[in-house]
């Protein structure tokens, strides 16, 4: 049986569509029972209504605090008998009433190589501080933002001067790729997490050429 999961976002939902469209070719083995926005109007809610997922939205600010917020939440996504929660694009940091009913089973992307640049402008504070490499971050969600024990990273280069959008470009690509395969992990009881580690069963993917799990930028000159 496909995990029922439930997606949240707050805005136009480029992670979601990769979710959706991955799930739709087969690749990804989850049941999306419900989309959940704390944002009106946010465009991943349309991206959903177009392929028939239920969708709700809750404004964070009709609640008196997080925790009535996250007990909202909570009691929507149980009622859809969602099992595990991905938060792609969701900018609210969530209270222990929500982890406690989703155990081991929230997890988020972040557009940094944490823990650098944590934050609402993981891109543009990497690119201002002239990092070489960028990049993206799927992990399991603890109570403190963009915080918890680490899935997956993917490191992007990052050029000096560039126009941040562009950077903002090439790590959304590889998030497109990086969530939807930790969610596949997680879907299929492949991660455990021991303490602020989190175990892979590897035992179906292929050994990588040790070059290709390097990214050096800029690149090395021949003879180094
Ligand atoms: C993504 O870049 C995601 O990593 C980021 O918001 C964007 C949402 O885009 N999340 C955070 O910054 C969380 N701290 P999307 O709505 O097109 O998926």
């Amino acid at each position: 049986m496909s995990l029922p999961v439930a997606v949240l976002i707050s805005g136009g939902g480029s992670n979601l569509q990769s979710i959706i469209d991955k799930t739709e070719q087969g690749i990804l083995d989850v049941d999306i029972r419900m989309v959940l926005s704390n944002r009106a109007g946010a465009y991943g809610l349309v991206r959903a209504e177009k392929h028939g997922i239920p969708t709700a939205t809750l404004n964070h600010k009709d609640f008196g605090s997080r925790e009535e917020f996250d007990s909202e939440m909570v009691r929507i996504l149980k009622d859809a008998g969602v099992e595990a929660v991905v938060m792609a694009g969701f900018m609210r940091i969530i209270t222990p009433v929500f982890l406690n009913a989703f155990p081991g089973r929230v997890i988020n992307i972040h557009p940094a190589l944490l823990p650098s640049f944590a934050g609402v402008d993981g891109q543009g504070d990497a690119a201002e501080y002239g990092v070489r490499l960028a990049g993206c971050t799927v992990h399991f969600v603890d109570e403190k933002m963009d915080h918890g024990a680490i899935i997956i990273q993917c490191a992007v280069p990052a050029y000096p001067g560039e126009d941040v959008e562009e950077l903002r470009k090439r790590i959304l690509v590889q998030e497109h790729r990086v969530l939807p395969q930790a969610i596949q992990w997680l879907a299929t009881g492949r991660l455990s997490m021991h303490g602020r580690f989190v175990r892979l069963d590897e035992s179906s993917i292929p050994a990588a050429p040790a070059d290709c799990t390097i990214l050096v930028n800029p690149p090395l000159e021949q003879g180094f």
